[in-house]
């Protein structure tokens, strides 16, 4: 299972529901990476996407403990639930929020990770892979930066 997620300085990903800080080179590759493909999302960061809807172009897997519908969407209502669904997908992403990337964590063997070298206030984090001895960069992309802000494209696998 793979995973795709923006980093702060700090690995924050977000604070108060949303990310306070987004580079459009990060979205761009975020849909040119999962485009045509599952992806696994909790129902919080689904009603932060534009119009609180699923994402276009790809397969939702939306994690709720509650017994809804949700149009453009499948419902998955324990992690077991989404994984299995994933199966029927040649690929899918687990592209969070928080609770869905600690849950799914486990299961991962590869992030793609952009690291925006700034650090606006977060109150939830990604487990910083750099420190934990189980996960090694495999690829980087060159610097780049957007209104001044740097950021850097790199792809982690579990060894
Ligand atoms: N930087 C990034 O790349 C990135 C990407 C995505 C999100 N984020 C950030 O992550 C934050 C949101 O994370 P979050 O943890 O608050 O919300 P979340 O993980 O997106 O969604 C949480 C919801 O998922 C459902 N859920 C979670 N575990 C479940 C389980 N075991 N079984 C069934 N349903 C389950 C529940 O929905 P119900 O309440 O409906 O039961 C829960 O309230 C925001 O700040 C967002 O900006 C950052």
């Amino acid at each position: 299972m793979e995973a795709i997620v923006a980093v702060y300085a700090d690995w924050g990903i977000g604070a108060k529901g949303t990310q306070p800080l987004v580079i459009p080179a990060d979205r761009k590759r975020f849909r040119e990476l999962t485009d045509g493909c599952a992806v696994i999302v909790g129902r919080r960061t689904m009603e932060d996407f534009p119009g609180g809807r699923p994402l276009k172009g790809r397969v939702n897997l939306v994690l709720t403990r509650q017994d809804i519908a949700i149009e453009g969407a499948a419902v998955a209502h324990t992690p077991e639930e989404a994984l299995a669904a994933a199966r029927n997908y040649d690929r899918c992403f687990v592209i969070g929020g928080d609770s869905v990337f600690r849950q799914m964590f486990p299961h991962l063997s590869r992030v793609f990770v952009t690291k925006i070298e700034s650090t606006p206030h977060s109150d939830v984090f990604f487990p910083d892979l750099d420190a934990d001895r189980a996960w090694r960069c495999v690829a980087e992309e060159p610097r780049a930066e957007h209104n001044g802000v740097g950021y850097r494209f790199c792809v982690y696998e579990r060894i």
